[in-house]
């Protein structure tokens, strides 16, 4: 048989040994072409009575990351892969799976219906269909159970977890775990399993034990998550179904798959997926990026050192910087403590936990910064700190070097224009804490060059962080949305809804927090300082809510002080402050305001129309380059519930004309806040959804 280079499914022999690779850049998924080509190709050495075993193998660096997620609306268009894996299973030449680097999803699945399975060290499998509101519906939750048992099983399809190489081997789920590359590996399987000294074994075959216990423990577990999703409580049903016949397990398994499929869960974790990745769009990709070894981090404070912490586990050297020599103890042992934290979650080895330590130096000299290819500024917010800083780093720093400014609102060109060189001046807004969070705003300011934006997304990407482009403009993206998303929350409050039934109804959305929750714990006299700072400009026919204030006048500063909207005790959940609801009874009746009763549902609509209205907005002045990249600000720096794929996604499932009737109606009682943006309009008109202008 003539090998067949050019095939995504290619078709290779060694003696009696066909092999079928996976080739399809860059990550072998297996969509209908793939499924299609393996079935095909299956089916030529099936009925080639030369070939006495079947290898699958993968090329480049996976085996394969599993079902093509751009091409789920194909999934039931045959051959299907429930079909092609129930011909792997049935054949009755031995049929091996050689897996290196991942082998994810649909692909472990195909995997698991070989009859044999040959791990390369280094090895990743997972079932990740939870985290992409599915469930394993090619066979994974019938087959994963017949070879480890129920419990573990559940444990993994449930979580969607990676399970490493050596795991996998022990819990039975691969035969072999080799050395060297996967073809060959597979070749030295199917010789061994021709020369019957390698036992293989139809996967369908065998039975699964019935674990009532395993099964109840992971029912309660799943129902008291938060936000509780559907996804892990429909993939434990399927995997239940296990305990049956194997053909009625797959149907079932399949039916439960096919529901997920149709899902508003599904459809916004997908976009979730795609966001991560779609936000490195920009129009500076052809720049070359500058290099980037040596950086210097400029304030000492909470966002100093977490931005810290995240540049050393990328493995740069840091400096950072704190003008008061008093602090920098202080902000040395808050490094050394994140860093003792990631090596405890496994996020750095011994071995890079060492050399993020000897990468660190700490210095109340501002010279340090002459070393520097990169500075990041992470002072307190105050234009006139700023500008005297930059004007300074300017003095110092050697040319070619990138001056970052942390901001979260200031004008970065402002900032910019207090250097000689401007071209060199960005914006980097990363979120706290900065070595957790994955959100930075690259902030592009008139001047700044293609190669400083460049290299902003080459460092965001080596850190592991979603950068986003955000043009320069009063709180970027991400802030401009918050601000008119706690607008609307504080409104409500003032026009009858309690802030903890406010919360709570954000909470069952998905936030982790609601917005008065989130802010105690941001720390009530930081918004603060900002509402005053803009106090000045702010529109006399804006409505304006003092409850805040007036909780800040008591010294109520939130989670730090003990108090603010809620009062916090050591060891117990923190309640509604009783205080803060008489500051909000006193206001309104200052105002003359009758409190109203808002259902949760109107709570939630109030809110994100609010944050979908500013979303718009900030789309049309081209502050975001396109929807998506809102949704991911949204995603990683805010806290938006993943399964509901951002604001922007939610503005197509809503769609334009009911988003326009809902602000005109808000409308009739504030018509300076609601406002419908043009934009809005004439998506309404064109019939298009903000998805279309993703390109
Ligand atoms: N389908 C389609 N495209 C995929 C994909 C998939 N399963 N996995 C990755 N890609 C794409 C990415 O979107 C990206 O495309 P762009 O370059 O155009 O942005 C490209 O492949 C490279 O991916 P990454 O940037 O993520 O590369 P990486 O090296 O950092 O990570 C990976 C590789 C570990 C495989 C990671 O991409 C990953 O985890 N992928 C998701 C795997 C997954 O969830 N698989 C399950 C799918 S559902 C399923 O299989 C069950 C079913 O039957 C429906």
């Amino acid at each position: 048989m003539k090998d067949d280079v050019t095939a995504i499914a290619r078709i290779e022999t060694e003696g009696e040994i066909g092999l079928i690779c996976l080739a399809k850049p860059p990550v072998n998924a297996v969509g209908l072409a793939l499924r299609s080509a393996i079935h095909d190709a299956f089916q030529t050495l099936s009925q080639d009575p030369a070939i006495r075993a079947i290898v699958l193998y993968g090329e480049g660096r996976f085996f394969s990351a599993g079902a093509d997620i751009k091409d789920f609306g194909k999934a039931d268009v045959q051959p299907t892969l429930p079909q092609v894996l129930k011909a792997l299973n049935d054949s009755d030449k031995p049929v091996i799976a050689a897996l290196h680097g991942v082998a994810f999803g649909g692909a472990l699945e195909l995997a698991l219906a070989t009859h044999l399975r040959v791990g390369v060290a280094g090895l990743r499998i997972a079932l990740p269909e939870v985290k992409l509101g599915l469930l394993p519906g090619a066979g994974g939750a019938q087959r994963l159970p017949r070879l480890t048992g129920l419990a573990s099983a559940i444990d993994i399809i449930c979580s969607g977890r990676d399970v490493l190489a050596d795991e996998a081997l022990s819990l039975g789920i691969l035969d072999r775990l080799v050395d060297g590359p996967a073809r060959g590996a597979g070749i030295a399987a199917a010789r061994d399993v021709l020369a019957g000294t390698l036992a293989h074994r139809q996967t369908d075959a065998r039975v699964v034990a019935d674990d009532p216990a395993a099964v109840d423990a992971a029912r309660i577990r799943l129902q008291a998550k938060r936000p509780a999703l559907m996804a892990p409580l429909k993939a434990l049903e399927a995997v239940c179904a296990a305990t049956l016949p194997i053909d009625e397990g797959l149907a079932g398994e399949r039916a439960l798959f096919m529901e997920l499929m149709a899902g508003d869960e599904r459809a916004g974790l997908v976009h979730a997926f795609f966001a991560e990745r779609a936000t490195g769009q920009i129009p500076e990709k052809s720049a070359t990026p500058r290099t980037i070894q040596r950086i210097a981090v400029i304030g000492g404070g909470t966002m100093g050192v977490g931005i810290a912490t995240s540049l050393l586990i990328g493995g740069y050297q840091t400096d950072l910087i704190e003008a008061q020599s008093a602090r920098v103890a202080q902000a040395r042992s808050g490094i050394e403590k994140n860093l003792a934290g990631a090596l405890k979650r496994g996020k750095l080895t011994a071995e890079s936990h060492k050399a993020a330590l000897d990468g660190l130096g700490c210095t109340d000299s501002l010279d340090v910064a002459a070393e520097a290819d990169l500075v990041i500024e992470a002072i307190f917010e105050n234009m006139e700190a700023k500008i005297g800083l930059f004007a300074k780093l300017d003095a110092i720093c050697k040319p070619g070097a990138i001056l970052a400014t942390n901001t979260s609102y200031l004008d970065v060109n402002q900032i910019a224009a207090a250097t000689a060189r401007p071209e060199d001046v960005i914006g980097l807004h990363f979120f706290s804490p900065a070595h957790i969070m994955r959100l930075i705003e690259v902030v592009v300011a008139e001047k700044t060059a293609p190669s400083c934006v460049a290299s902003a997304f080459a460092l965001a990407r080596k850190l592991g962080k979603v950068p986003v482009r955000a043009g320069n403009s009063d709180g970027f993206i991400g802030n401009r949305i918050l601000t008119q998303y706690r607008r609307a929350a504080d409104y409500l409050l003032l026009d009858g809804a309690d802030f903890a039934g406010i919360d709570a109804a954000l909470e069952e959305f998905g936030f982790a927090m609601g917005p008065f929750a989130v802010n105690d714990l941001a720390g009530l006299d930081i918004a603060r300082a900002t509402r005053d700072r803009k106090a000045a400009t702010r529109p006399p026919q804006e409505r304006y809510s003092r409850v805040a204030d007036l909780i800040c006048d008591q010294g109520w500063f939130g989670r730090k002080t003990g108090q603010g909207y809620y009062l916090y005790e050591a060891g117990k959940k923190p309640v509604a402050h009783p205080g803060a609801m008489a500051i909000v009874e006193t206001e309104r009746r200052a105002l003359g305001l009758a409190p109203r009763a808002f259902s949760r549902e109107t709570i939630v609509a109030r809110c994100l129309t609010a944050m979908i209205a500013e979303a718009v907005r900030v789309l049309e002045e081209g502050v975001a380059l396109r929807p998506v990249d809102i949704d991911a600000v949204e995603l990683f720096g805010y806290g938006f519930p993943r399964h509901r794929g951002g604001p922007m996604h939610q503005a197509d499932l809503i769609g334009p004309a009911e988003l326009i009737r809902r602000i005109e109606d808000y409308a009739a009682e504030d018509p300076h806040f609601w406002q419908v943006p043009d934009l809005l309009r004439k998506m309404q008109r064109d019939g298009r959804s903000f998805a279309d202008l993703n390109g």
